[in-house]
């Protein structure tokens, strides 16, 4: 199957640098938010990178221009009708991703691939809402999209190995190297990663160490390109611990519970970068 036109449903941080990415790899993209101010905030962070990246000489001003050229951006989800896959970055919450499933099956032509770029929820559980769960999978980007290699195409228990293989392929070409993951809470890299984020909290939490002391840590001590805390900041603390809890409900064990800490400023609406204030204050 061949595939030309990508529809990104979700215009924030991970459905924008999405967008981005698949444009660049030469596809049209119609990206959808519910609101036309989300719809256009996104569409003005692919035209920062895209400013950036003629500044800095990595691309010349007509490809920039080409490249934003390949975006379109809707409020319609019936917009998406024409595309031949598509990419879900929603918010994490099931409901509202099994509402949007069974309603995109209606719309969406019938050989059209449904993927989630979801951090850990259940990819059988949304293709369950669809008559083609054959035709589900994940594909889990990472934050910032445009920068980083990775990523994880998960299959769910019925994601057909043609699926699977196609959107290993799209991967490539959009520029990423994929790995290969059966669905489990959390995927592969975020069960790692997350969890420790996660540590790091509890280490901040119960004084052993300042934030800025734990992240150098992480950073001379483990060669991470950041610590710990300010990854936490950059994901998002509400996406983080939404992530968490996941891990925590489905298996149950009480090595994944949140830390306080976490929840704490989540409630307080200190989000992380996002919202100007999380672990570190940004201004
Ligand atoms: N969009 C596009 N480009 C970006 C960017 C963004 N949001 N953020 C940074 N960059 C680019 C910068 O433009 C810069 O490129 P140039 O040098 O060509 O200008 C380059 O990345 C390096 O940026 P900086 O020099 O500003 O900062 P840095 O050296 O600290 O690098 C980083 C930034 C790449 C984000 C680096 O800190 C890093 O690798 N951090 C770890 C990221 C990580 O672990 N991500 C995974 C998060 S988990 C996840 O996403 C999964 C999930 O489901 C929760």
């Amino acid at each position: 199957m061949e595939i030309k036109t990508i529809g990104v449903i979700g215009a924030g941080t991970m459905g924008s640098g999405i967008a981005q990415v698949a444009a660049e790899a030469g596809f049209n993209v119609i990206m959808r938010d519910l609101e036309e101010q989300f719809v256009q905030r996104g569409l003005t962070a692919v035209e920062k990178n895209l400013a950036r990246a003629v500044e800095k000489g990595r691309k010349s001003q007509s490809e920039a221009d080409a490249v934003r050229g390949r975006i379109s951006g809707t409020t319609r989800l019936e917009d998406l009708s024409e595309a031949d896959f598509i990419i879900e970055a929603i918010i994490e919450n099931m409901a509202l991703k099994k509402e949007l499933y069974e309603k995109l099956d209606a719309i969406c032509k019938e050989e059209t691939v449904l993927a989630s770029n979801t951090s850990g929820l259940s990819i059988t559980e949304m293709a369950s809402a669809t008559k083609r769960p054959q035709k589900v999978v994940g594909m889990h980007f990472f934050n910032p999209v445009p920068v980083m290699k990775l990523v994880e195409v998960i299959k769910g228990f019925d994601t057909a190995a043609e699926t699977f293989d196609l959107t290993m392929e799209l991967a490539r070409q959009m520029g990423k190297e994929p790995i290969a993951v059966n669905e489990a809470p959390l995927f592969a890299v975020n069960r790692i990663l997350v969890p420790m984020i996660n540590e790091a909290a509890f280490v901040l939490m119960e004084g052993v160490a300042t934030a800025e002391d734990i992240d150098r840590g992480m950073m001379l001590g483990a060669n991470h390109p950041i610590g710990p805390l300010a990854l936490g900041d950059l994901v998002g603390l509400d996406v983080l611990l939404a992530v968490m809890e996941t891990i925590y409900h489905e298996t149950g064990d009480s090595k994944y519970r949140p830390c306080p800490l976490i929840r704490k400023l989540v409630r307080a609406g200190h989000f992380g970068r996002k919202t100007g204030r999380g672990f570190y204050s940004y201004t």
